[in-house]
């Protein structure tokens, strides 16, 4: 088993299972061509976030972390024409690109990318509808704010997916002083103890290497 392996093992598991998406495909040629990082999530990824907007009936999600849009576009397809996502992103060019990438892909009508840090967006959002499910993919050291504010704008019953929980297994590294691998383990600490979450965890590995992805319900 290795890296090289993981990652033509997910090609194969994307070739079969996600198959050709010229709208998905497109949008991560226009987020390349802009320079944004290949840091999105992979395609099966992508499509398990689809599944479990699905299978969880979500209306109304929450993205912290927009990027390029292109997991915003998994979800944001699966909410369907009546649904709504929410997307954050701190960084203006980042939501210019996903902005271009979801109107291309059909979807913008029904996504409000909200531009600034995770931090000073969220608390803006409290009183509006709350949110079924609610998608954890930003700057790592802030998982905790993000939990906190998934749990306060959703309800008993809404889905927090939390990205790159495992990075390399440094989460178990006790001395780490990166504050993403810290802020990683608060989190999943913050999911474990806390009585508003329900949680478990799933190691990953594939093209983007050896991750995971926590996934919770709210009490
Ligand atoms: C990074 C961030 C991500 O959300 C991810 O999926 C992979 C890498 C990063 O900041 O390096
Ligand atoms: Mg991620």
């Amino acid at each position: 088993s290795t890296p090289e392996n993981w990652r033509r093992t997910d090609e194969f598991l994307s070739e079969m299972l996600v198959g050709h998406d010229p709208q998905l495909e497109g949008a991560l040629a226009a987020q390349r061509a802009a320079g944004l990082p290949a840091i999105e999530v992979a395609p099966v990824v992508g499509k398990l976030l689809h599944l479990i907007v699905t299978i969880s009936g979500a209306r109304r999600v929450l993205e912290i972390g927009t990027l390029g849009g292109y997991s915003t576009i998994w979800l944001a397809r699966a909410v369907g024409a009546d649904g709504a996502v929410v997307s954050i992103e701190a960084e203006p060019g980042n939501a210019a690109v996903a902005r271009a990438n979801l109107d291309a892909a059909g979807v913008g009508d029904r996504v409000a990318i909200r531009i600034g840090r995770g931090a000073e967006v969220l608390p803006t959002l409290e009183g509006g509808p709350a949110f079924d499910l609610v998608f954890i993919d930003a700057d790592k050291e802030s998982n905790t704010i993000y939990l906190d504010w998934a749990a306060r704008l959703g309800h008993p019953g809404t889905v927090v997916i939390v990205d790159n929980i495992g990075r390399e297994g440094e989460i178990v590294r006790e001395d780490s002083d990166d504050p993403r691998v810290t802020g990683t383990r608060d989190g999943l600490r913050m999911l474990g103890e806390d009585p508003r979450f329900e949680a478990t965890a799933l190691q990953t590995v594939g093209a983007k290497g050896w991750d995971g992805v926590a996934i919770a319900v709210v009490r």
